[in-house]
């Protein structure tokens, strides 16, 4: 039987290598990425978002069979364990879940979790406490791709979605200016790398108790371009004033609990309100990596109201990581001829 004119084609390892930009092995910062890079996967982004209604017939619908991805999440999460899920689906490729109780635990050393799942799997992407466990993984491997899907330290995942939607929302990235509300934390610092590598000015407002390092702030400044403006003030009027977008994060991160009582009490005064908003444009959107803890960091009426651009955020979530995973995958050859 000729089934030439009624079986889809795979989609070539070639023809997804040649119009799509090369990430390197690992995406544990979003400092991994050269600028033109992180351009690139924007681009690719908005291209897979456009693409994506076209469902089986994508042309990315097949880029990743036989790639296996593995999901290793120490602390909970809804928008980048599913992100991923969906992206590998829709990308034609496979997700394996180990118990973190197993992957991430006292069981075995995680040099000898990630040799192991190097023969099995592409790429690993992990959400744990300390970014150092991630270099672990790391040093361990030759082949393995690992992504950071969240640590204390550095969000990157999150920083790629919040740029396509500023993009999206505010006409462009470069030369608007987002001010970020709150903790100098995980979200703050992959947010300040991404903005200034593609040039968008970023003010940042936080109590000084937790306002980002002088030395995170410095490596951002070193990749800054096209002029982007990097400042950090304790008061948020000031930072919020004439802004395109203003940027808000929970108080309390995951792991930080015990500390919760404190941090509110010190946190005052940092709320997004109506009248907060009104210090920035007139058109000036909200934003949040969400979960949002209503009340606290922001008011409800912030969040529900017709500035919140949360769930663009959100949804780009998936759209960003099909990108990224794209753009590290796109060249690998499948699991089975890997090893
Ligand atoms: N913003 C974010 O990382 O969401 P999850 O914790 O649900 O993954």
């Amino acid at each position: 039987m000729d089934t030439t004119s009624t079986t889809k084609p795979v989609q070539s390892e070639n023809a997804v290598a040649a119009d799509v930009a090369r990430a390197g092995r690992t995406y544990l910062s979003v400092l991994d990425l050269s600028p033109e890079t992180l351009e690139a996967c924007l681009v690719l982004a908005g291209r897979l978002k456009r693409e994506r209604r076209l469902g089986p017939d994508a042309p990315t619908a097949r880029a990743l069979a036989g790639r296996t991805l593995a999901l290793l999440f120490d602390k909970p999460s809804l928008r980048t364990r599913t992100g991923f899920e969906i992206a590998m689906q829709e990308l034609g490729g496979h997700v394996s879940c180990p118990p973190s109780a197993d992957a991430l635990g006292t069981r075995e050393p995680l040099a000898d979790v990630a040799r192991t799942l190097e023969r099995w799997v592409s790429v690993a992407a992990i959400r744990t406490f300390e970014h150092t466990r991630l270099r672990e993984f790391v040093e361990a491997t030759t082949r393995l791709r690992i992504v950071n899907a969240l640590t204390n330290e550095e969000h990157p995942c999150q920083a790629l979605a919040d740029c396509l939607t500023v993009q999206e929302r505010c006409g462009a990235v470069r030369g608007r200016t987002l001010a970020y509300v709150g903790d100098g934390n995980n979200v703050a610092t992959s947010l300040t790398h991404a903005a200034m590598m593609l040039g968008l000015n970023l003010r940042l407002a936080s109590p000084e108790k937790f306002a980002l390092p002088e030395e995170t702030l410095d490596a951002a400044r070193r990749v800054a371009r096209h002029g982007a403006q990097l400042v950090q003030v304790h008061d948020p009027v000031e930072a919020v004033r004439g802004a395109d977008a203003v940027y808000a994060d929970v108080w309390t991160s995951m792991g930080q609990e015990a500390d919760q009582t404190h941090r509110r009490a010190a946190f005052q005064g940092y709320r997004v309100t109506s009248a907060l908003m009104a210090e920035a444009n007139d058109d000036a959107v909200f934003m949040h990596c969400l979960p949002a803890h209503r009340g606290e960091e922001v008011d409800a009426n912030v969040l529900e109201g017709p500035r919140s651009v949360v769930f663009d955020q959100a949804e780009n979530r998936l759209h960003t990581q099909k990108a990224l995973l794209l753009m590290m995958l796109g060249g690998v050859e499948p699991d089975h001829d890997n090893v």
